[in-house]
C-alpha cells in the first residue's frame, strides 16, 4: 500500500487529512480512516509562514508510520522553503511530497525539487492555491506523479469549497491524460466529491467532512467520497 501512487486506477482514492482529527489520540485517528477504507493518510505541513497555521512536522510523521507501517503517507508541505523538510519527512516514513508552486522562485527550482523527492525515493506533487492560475505550473506539471488543485486558500480546514477552482482539473486532465494523479483538497465533502470527480480529480482529500463523524460513520463519508 506504500506504493499506491506508483500505478494508477480507475477508482478514486480518497486521502482523510489528519488535520481535523483529535490530535489527543492521533494513531486511534489514523486507525479509524484507514480501517474505514481510507487509501491515503494525508499530512497537512504548515510553517507559520506560507499560510498563517503551525501544524505538524517530521516527529509526527514518524509517530504516524511507526503505528502503520503499510499506510501510504502523503504529505503535502505548505511551507516557504520546502525542499529543506524532503529529507527529514522522507526519513520520517514519508512516501510523497507535494509543495506548492507559490513557493517557488522559478520554474527551475521546481523541477528540481521534483528530481529531489524522486533521489530520495518519494513520489511528487505540485499545489496550486484556488487562486493562482493554472499558467503557474505550466513549464513543471510534466515532472510530478501528482497535482494538487486547491479548492481553497490554504492554511485551515472547514473552509467553503470554492467550485471555481475545478476548471484547472478539467484542463489538467485534458492536457495530461490519464497516467496523472489529480488530487482535489478544501471543501471536499459527500455534497461536492461528485463534481471533483467529474472534472478529472482521483485523489480526494478530505478533512471536516470524515472527521466531524464518529468513527463508526466514517466508513460511509469515504464510500460517498469515492462515488
Ligand atoms: C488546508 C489543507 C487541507 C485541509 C482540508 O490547507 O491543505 O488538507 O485539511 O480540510 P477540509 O477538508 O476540512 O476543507
Ligand atoms: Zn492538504
Amino acid at each position: 500500500m506504500r506504493d499506491r501512487l506508483r500505478t494508477h486506477s480507475q477508482t478514486p482514492l480518497v486521502a482523510p487529512s489528519i488535520l481535523a482529527a483529535d490530535f489527543g489520540c492521533i494513531a486511534d485517528e489514523c486507525k479509524s480512516v484507514l480501517d474505514a477504507g481510507g487509501d491515503l493518510i494525508h499530512l497537512d505541513v504548515m510553517d507559520g509562514h506560507f499560510v498563517p497555521n503551525l501544524t505538524m512536522g517530521p516527529d509526527l510523521c514518524k509517530g504516524v508510520r511507526s503505528h502503520f507501517p503499510d499506510a501510504c503517507l502523503d504529505v503535502h508541505l505548505m511551507v516557504t522553503d520546502p525542499g529543506s523538510f524532503f529529507e527529514p519527512f522522507v526519513d520520517a516514513g514519508a512516501d510523497h511530497l507535494t509543495f506548492h508552486m507559490e513557493a517557488m522562485q522559478s520554474p527551475d527550482q521546481a523541477l528540481a525539487l521534483a528530481a529531489n523527492a524522486h533521489d530520495l525515493g518519494a513520489t511528487a506533487g505540485i499545489a496550486i492555491s484556488a487562486n493562482t492560475p493554472l499558467s503557474a505550473i505550466d513549464a513543471v506539471a510534466h515532472a510530478f506523479e501528482m497535482i494538487l488543485v486547491m479548492t481553497i486558500q490554504p492554511g485551515f480546514s472547514g473552509q467553503a469549497f470554492q467550485e471555481s477552482a475545478l476548471t484547472k482539473a478539467v484542463s489538467l486532465r485534458e492536457r495530461l491524460g490519464p497516467d496523472v494523479w489529480i488530487q482535489v483538497d478544501g471543501g471536499v465533502s459527500p455534497k461536492t466529491a461528485a463534481a471533483c470527480r467529474d472534472s478529472g480529480c482521483n485523489i480526494l482529500v478530505a478533512a471536516s467532512a470524515i472527521y466531524r463523524e464518529e468513527p463508526a460513520d466514517r466508513a460511509a463519508v469515504i464510500e460517498a467520497l469515492r462515488g
